[in-house]
């Protein structure tokens, strides 16, 4: 099937599987990341369907996220929100066009701005396990080397052949973030800016690797999201990511030296053995889980001032 007719058909679906006219063009998007997805709860009125019920989309692999496209009212205003449960990643094995599919829905039910959240590890000790990173930039080394998802035929004339992504982040939402977090009275330190770092996955980083990406000015580091702020980019869509920090990456200062530690073990000296730190999946969910309220929070004011918000002239 072209994507176009794709398109039509997961709309009708949509069309047809939620009941309330209200909700079918929804104005906001909300792409819930690895624990995260319990965003949901902040919606009313809220119709789930399936990923599998919908043409053009596949299945969630990952453990922690669901595989639903949710709709519903979100905010005192009750603004019309898509929430996609779930997210694709290409080290599942899915395609650029896949991972994208879903922002490119959003921009084709009538979706203006974008609420994109993840997992990501820490960088460096000063945002720690906990914080709210407030994406203002990123590089992503696998777009630098061949796997945009801008490669391939323009979909169409209307598409951006040479997309800027200077002023990917919009400051307009970047903003509502920082006064929400305020209006919810969160400790200064709960809210920080920051360069994320888009790698492949789906392994975690070797400490050269975080040494490296950290030398390279990124702040946190995740194996998703920028594939769907550049697509949402090309459907001119309004985009702010929010990654929380669910673990710090292990990059030792030195290395334990096992030629000291043999020579000292010869000589009958004592020997100091430090455990290296490890990633894990679990701690990433935990940390979702944990501070899922707080995201919820953030992310439901987010969406009070984006609908509060008076058209500009
Ligand atoms: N590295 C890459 N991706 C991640 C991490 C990490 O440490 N934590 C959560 N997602």
């Amino acid at each position: 099937m072209s994507p176009g007719l794709t398109y039509d058909a997961t709309i009708a679906t949509i069309t047809r599987l939620v009941p309330d006219p209200g909700l079918h063009n929804p104005r906001l998007g909300i792409v819930c990341g690895s624990g995260l997805s319990t965003l949901v709860s902040s919606l009313k009125n809220v119709v789930q369907i399936s990923y599998s019920k919908l043409e053009g989309f596949a299945d969630s692999t990952v453990v922690g996220q669901k595989s639903a496209l949710a709709f519903g009212y979100i905010g005192k205003d009750n603004y019309p929100v898509v929430a996609m449960l779930g997210r694709f990643h290409p080290y599942e094995g899915y395609k650029p066009a896949t991972v994208t599919y879903g922002i490119r829905v959003m921009k084709r039910l009538g979706v203006k701005d974008v609420i994109i959240t993840n997992a990501a590890g820490s960088l460096t000790p000063e945002i720690p396990v906990g914080t709210i990173v407030v994406v203002q930039d990123h590089f992503a080394l696998p777009n630098l080397t061949g796997m945009s998802p801008s490669f391939g035929p323009l979909m169409s004339k209307e598409y951006p052949r040479f997309l800027p992504l200077s002023d990917a982040y919009s400051t307009r939402l970047r903003r509502f973030a920082f006064l929400a977090a305020h209006k919810l009275q969160f400790p200064d330190d709960a809210l920080a800016e920051g360069v994320y770092a888009w790698v492949s996955g789906p392994a975690y980083e070797t400490p050269a690797e975080g040494r490296f990406l950290r030398s390279a000015g990124a702040h946190v580091v995740g194996m998703s999201t920028i594939p769907e702020v550049v697509a949402a980019r090309e459907e001119n869509l309004e985009v702010i990511v929010l990654s929380l920090v669910t673990n710090l990456v292990v990059i030792p200062d030195t290395y334990r030296s096992i030629k000291a530690e043999v020579k000292a073990e010869l000589a009958g000296l004592p020997i100091d053995r430090p455990e290296i730190g490890r990633a894990s999946h679990e701690e990433v969910i935990a940390v979702g889980i944990l501070k899922t309220e707080v995201m919820r929070c953030l992310v439901e004011r987010v969406a009070e001032l984006v609908s509060s918000e008076k058209p500009t002239v």
